[in-house]
């Protein structure tokens, strides 16, 4: 058992607390925008922000995460018009998409502490592994980014996909949370 909270809203698992975070995420709180790659730390598919510190979920228990403040892909902007997400759209460094929820956190988390990255530092922070290429528009994407995030540019929002954030998640019984107090356990 572990609480936490993950994107603003008070949460337990009702899970053993060597759970990967990973798994507490995708299976027990049904965000599946955190996606499952390698499962040993080297892709970044699975990257989320931990007290606003971009790590992999894969490697990081829940109980490792009590107490602390989880944000996923679902939880980085209500309505994702994020600089980083407007940007990856606009500059089309999007393929299939499986690496993209974790570029795009590690993109966020890198903006956040430098606005203004130059090729090298965002070739350095972003080591996310694409199998389908996306890298080398990812440069460019984060760049633009930057831009937006600086307010020297603007970009129009790409169209919402019809599923609400609420959708996103649904009642499991390994999921815990003092919100929804009709939630089965
Ligand atoms: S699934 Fe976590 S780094 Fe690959
Ligand atoms: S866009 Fe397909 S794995 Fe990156």
């Amino acid at each position: 058992m572990a609480r936490m909270t993950v994107n603003d809203r008070p949460v337990e698992f009702l899970l053993d607390g060597d759970t990967p975070l990973l798994w507490a995420l995708r299976d027990a709180a049904n965000l599946t925008g955190t996606k499952y790659g390698c499962g040993v730390g080297d892709c970044g598919a699975c990257m989320v922000h931990v007290d606003g510190e971009v790590l992999r979920s894969c490697l990081v228990t829940i109980a490792e995460a009590e107490g602390r403040v989880v944000t996923t892909i679902e939880g980085l902007s209500a309505d994702r018009t994020h600089p980083v997400q407007q940007a990856m759209v606009a500059e089309q460094a999007i393929q299939c998409g499986f690496c993209t929820p974790g570029i795009v956190m590690a993109a966020a988390a890198l903006l956040k502490s430098n606005s203004a990255p130059s090729e090298g530092e965002i070739k350095a922070a972003i080591r996310n592994l694409c199998r389908c290429g996306v890298q080398p528009r990812l440069v460019r994407a984060i760049e633009r980014a930057g831009r937006v995030a600086r307010r020297v540019e603007t970009i129009s929002a790409a169209p919402a996909p019809g599923i609400s954030s609420r959708d996103a998640k649904s009642s499991v019984p390994a999921f815990g949370n003092s919100n929804d107090k009709d939630q089965s356990r």
